[in-house]
């Protein structure tokens, strides 16, 4: 997995669509690296963000809802929830299937169902729906 954690177009030359290449041109390369699930947080008072990602194809979750994600080899890695943070995701494999409703562990253990809580992750990852 990879999430984005910066990334910007020059003030005088948004709106051009560039942003949206760097998007793609980032999952191109992520996708041939192995990488099978892009995350992007951002603060949800940038509304523009929102229409931005879901236009790149992201999956936008409700404001304060965490996700956590299933790796490969049944771990779970949990991703909390931050106050004042909006979480999008997108799959870059077909291999990427998500659970709502269910929540991560303590090590070692299987996961819980935790209300409000997505799981995203790969096969051998997932528990049973
Ligand atoms: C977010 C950012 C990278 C978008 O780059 P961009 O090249 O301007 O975006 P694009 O031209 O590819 O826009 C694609 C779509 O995103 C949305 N969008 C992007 N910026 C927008 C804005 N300021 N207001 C409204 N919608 C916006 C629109 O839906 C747009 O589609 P449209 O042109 O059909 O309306 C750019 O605005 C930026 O650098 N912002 C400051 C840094 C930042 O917020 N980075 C993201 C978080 S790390």
């Amino acid at each position: 997995m990879a999430t984005i954690e910066a990334l910007a177009v020059a003030p005088e030359a948004r709106g051009m669509r560039l942003g949206q290449q760097l998007l793609q041109r980032a999952e191109e390369q992520l996708r041939e690296s192995g990488c099978r699930l892009l995350i992007a947080d951002f603060e949800p008072s940038r509304t523009h963000l929102a229409r931005y990602y879901a236009e790149a194809g992201f999956t936008l979750l409700p404001e304060g809802q965490p996700l956590h994600v299933g790796l490969p080899g049944g771990i779970i890695f949990p991703r909390p929830a931050h106050t004042d943070c909006r979480t999008s995701w997108k799959a870059l494999s077909k291999e990427v299937t998500v659970q709502p409703g269910l929540m991560a562990q303590a090590p070692g253990q299987p996961p819980v169902p935790i209300p409000g809580g997505v799981l995203v992750g790969v096969p051998g990852a997932m528990p049973p729906s």
